[in-house]
């Protein structure tokens, strides 16, 4: 197979964390809408077995579901050294994307709500990548795709504690890009803004923030979990290492790169603007 013409989405033999909703369910369909078949990864199991039994709909045996707690490296070593026999094959795609939502202020945020944000959002893809890494570079092709934020560029205020995993999410992809450049496996961090999913239900932000990032979820998302998906598979096929699939996104990384002094003040006069 010439490398040039490989394209890791396509019939995939995967791995998708947090399968269970939102942005994993889509990424696990996508990949089966390509000829591909899932590891459906989740920490809870009835929801990896509700994605799983959907796509087995479209092809009987595409999907398996696993109970996997991404924070935990034993369940992920054990989900790494079981995953090519439950696909019958190697694997060649694997897809961190477990994630969790936690904020507030700094010096309010309490903790445990630190802790457990960074456990599933960082050390989860820590896991991730410490135990697929090795399988696909001695396979000599493959892909891995993180599901970082804009969150880990844009430094919205109040949501410290995601902010900085996404930040630590977007470096350890960048670094492992450049270390597997020329092994055939490719590597892509994706960047989107908001993507209404179960997200901030499920997140641990203070009640009145919560709400406020419920209401912006619904006005301001510019595209769904489906677009994010397809986007985010079709650019780890081209090896592309950054994706930011929305134009709120972009606009950021742009002002933040060009103009880093000034985009630091303007967030923070409108948050001033925002609290006073
Ligand atoms: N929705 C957004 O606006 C948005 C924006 C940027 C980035 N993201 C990122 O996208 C990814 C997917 O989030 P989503 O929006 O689809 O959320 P979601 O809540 O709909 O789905 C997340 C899934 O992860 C699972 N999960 C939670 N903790 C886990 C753990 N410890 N181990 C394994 N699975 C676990 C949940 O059970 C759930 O099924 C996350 O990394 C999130 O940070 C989301």
């Amino acid at each position: 197979m010439s490398r040039k013409r490989f394209a890791p989405s396509s019939r995939a033999a995967a791995v998708v964390t947090g399968a269970g909703s939102g942005i994993g369910r889509s990424l696990a369909y996508e990949i089966v809408r390509r000829g591909g078949s899932v590891i459906c990864a989740d920490i809870d199991k009835a929801r990896a077995q509700e994605t799983a039994d959907l796509l087995n709909q479209l092809g009987s045996g595409v999907a398996i579901a696993r109970s996997c707690d991404v924070g935990k490296e034993k369940q992920v070593a054990e989900l790494a050294d079981a995953a090519p026999d439950l696909l019958g094959r190697p694997v060649t795609l694997v897809i961190n994307n477990a994630g969790v939502g936690a904020g507030g202020r700094i010096g309010e945020v309490s903790l445990k709500d630190w802790r457990w944000c960074v456990q599933v959002n960082l050390w989860g893809v820590i896991h991730g990548c410490h135990f697929f890494v090795p399988q696909l570079k001695e396979l000599g092709y493959g892909g891995i795709i993180n599901i970082a934020s804009a969150a880990g560029f844009a430094a919205a205020p109040e949501m410290t504690t995601y902010n900085v995993t996404k930040s630590g999410v977007l470096s350890l992809t960048e670094t492992l890009h450049a270390e597997l450049c020329g092994t055939g496996v490719h590597v892509t961090a994706v960047c989107p803004t908001f993507v209404p999913t179960r997200i901030v239900e499920d997140s641990r932000l203070p009640e009145s923030r919560k709400n406020f990032a419920g209401a912006a979820m619904s006005k301001w998302a510019l595209t769904d979990a489906d677009t994010v998906a397809a986007k985010a598979l079709n650019a780890v096929d081209r090896n592309q290492l950054y994706v930011v699939p929305q134009p709120d996104g972009r606009l950021a990384w742009r002002a933040k790169r060009l103009l880093p002094a000034l985009y630091a003040r303007g967030v923070g006069e409108v948050y001033r603007g925002f609290v006073h």
